[in-house]
C-alpha cells in the first residue's frame, strides 16, 4: 500500500503541473491516464492486493486520484472543441493591420545633419522670431533705410505695423544673439525665411536657411575657411573641393561666396553645376565692424565670422531635387523616398 501511495503522489504531481498546449497533447494525456490501459485503470487494478482492512481508505485515495485525473482532462477539453472545427478559430498567421508611420521631412533631415556637423566643433543652436522688426532684419545688419542692399531681397511687410517684416534671412538671429551681449558666441541658427517671389521650380516665397556666427578674440578668415571646409567634407565627402569667391554682403567685410565641386558630375559638367563644375552653397565673411559696434562690441577686441546657407540648396545638391515646390506640397510619394536616409 505504501508504494501504491507513493506512486499516486508522483502521478498527482505530474497531473498538477500538466498544461496541454493543444488538442494533441491533451489526447496523449487522456490515453496515458484515462485510457483502457491507462494509469488510473492500472492503479485501480492494484486494489485486489490491498488487505481488506485498508480497502476503505485505499478506495478513497484512489477515487480522489481518479477525480483529479479526470478533472484535468475536463479543464482542457475546450482544446478539442477548437481542433474539431474546420480550421482554428483565429488565424494567428494573418498579417496585422499596418499602421502607417510618418517619415522625417528631407529639409529637416538635412537641417539635423548640418546642426550635428557643427555641434562637433562647438556650435550650439539658437533661434529667433519669423516676424521680425526692421532693426534686427536690416538696420542693425549695416543696412539702414534706403540702403540699396535692401533691394537684394523682396520683403514681405506686415500690414499691422510698418516696422515689422517676415524675416528675409536668418541673419536676423545673429543680431538677436549679439544683443544678448554674452561673448564669446558660437551659434548655428536654422529657420524659415520669407521673400516676395513668384513661386516656381527655382524660387519660393518661403524657404529655409542656416546661419552660423562665431565671435571671439582673434577669430580670423582662416578659421572661417577651416570650419566651412570641415563642414563640406562631412556633408559631401572628403573628395569635395571648395573655392571662395569675393562677394558683397553689408554685414560682413570681407565677404565671400563659397562653391563646392559638383557632387553629381565630379566637375566634368552637368545640369546641376550648369556645366561649370562648381555649385554655390553659401555666403560668408568676417562680421562687419559696424555691426559689432551696433551691439556695443569693440571691433578692436573682438572679431567674428558669419555664414549663411540655404537648406533647400544643400538638399537639392545632396538628393538632386529639381523643383523647390516639392518640399511644401506634402506629397507622400515624394516625402517617403527619404525614409531610410
Ligand atoms: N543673409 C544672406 C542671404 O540671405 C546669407 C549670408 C551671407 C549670411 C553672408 C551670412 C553671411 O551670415 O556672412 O543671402
Amino acid at each position: 500500500m505504501q508504494s501504491l501511495q507513493e506512486q499516486i503522489k508522483a502521478h498527482e504531481q505530474d497531473i498538477n503541473s500538466f498544461t496541454p498546449a493543444d488538442a494533441k497533447e491533451l489526447e496523449e494525456y487522456r490515453i496515458k491516464y484515462l485510457g483502457t490501459k491507462g494509469i488510473v485503470k492500472q492503479i485501480f487494478g492494484e486494489m485486489k492486493n490491498v488487505p481488506v482492512e485498508q480497502k476503505k481508505e485505499a478506495g478513497q485515495v484512489l477515487n480522489a486520484f481518479k477525480q483529479l485525473a479526470e478533472g484535468k482532462y475536463e479543464e482542457f477539453k475546450h482544446l478539442q472543441d477548437g481542433a474539431s472545427q474546420k480550421g482554428p478559430a483565429i488565424d494567428i498567421t494573418m498579417p496585422g493591420t499596418e499602421l502607417p508611420l510618418g517619415t522625417r521631412h528631407p529639409l529637416r533631415m538635412v537641417e539635423n545633419q548640418i546642426v550635428s556637423i557643427f555641434e562637433k566643433i562647438g556650435f550650439s543652436v539658437a533661434t529667433g522670431p519669423e516676424i521680425e522688426d526692421d532693426w534686427h532684419n536690416f538696420t542693425s545688419l549695416n543696412m539702414p533705410e534706403h540702403h540699396p542692399a535692401r533691394d537684394m531681397q523682396d520683403t514681405f511687410y506686415v500690414s499691422q505695423n510698418p516696422d515689422w517684416v517676415l524675416r528675409t534671412h536668418t541673419s536676423s538671429v545673429q543680431a538677436r544673439i549679439m544683443e544678448q551681449g554674452k561673448l564669446p558666441v558660437r551659434v548655428l541658427c536654422p529657420g524659415r525665411v520669407y521673400r516676395n517671389e513668384t513661386i516656381s521650380a527655382r524660387a519660393h516665397c518661403f524657404f529655409h536657411q542656416c546661419e552660423g556666427l562665431y565671435i571671439d578674440k582673434g577669430v580670423s578668415f582662416a578659421d572661417l575657411k577651416q570650419a566651412l571646409y570641415y563642414f563640406v567634407t562631412e556633408m559631401f565627402g572628403p573628395d569635395t573641393k571648395v573655392r571662395f569667391r569675393p562677394s558683397y554682403f553689408p554685414f560682413t567685410e570681407p565677404s565671400a561666396e563659397m562653391d563646392i565641386s559638383c557632387t553629381v558630375c565630379g566637375g566634368s559638367g552637368c545640369n546641376l553645376c550648369k556645366h561649370t563644375g562648381w555649385v554655390e552653397i553659401l555666403g560668408c565673411g568676417m562680421v562687419h565692424p559696424n555691426m559689432l559696434r551696433n551691439f556695443g562690441i569693440d571691433p578692436e577686441v573682438y572679431t567674428g565670422y558669419a555664414f549663411g546657407m540655404g537648406i533647400e540648396r544643400i538638399t537639392q545638391i545632396k538628393y538632386q531635387v529639381n523643383d523647390l515646390r516639392l518640399y511644401s506640397q506634402n506629397d507622400v510619394r515624394f516625402l517617403k523616398q527619404f525614409q531610410s536616409q
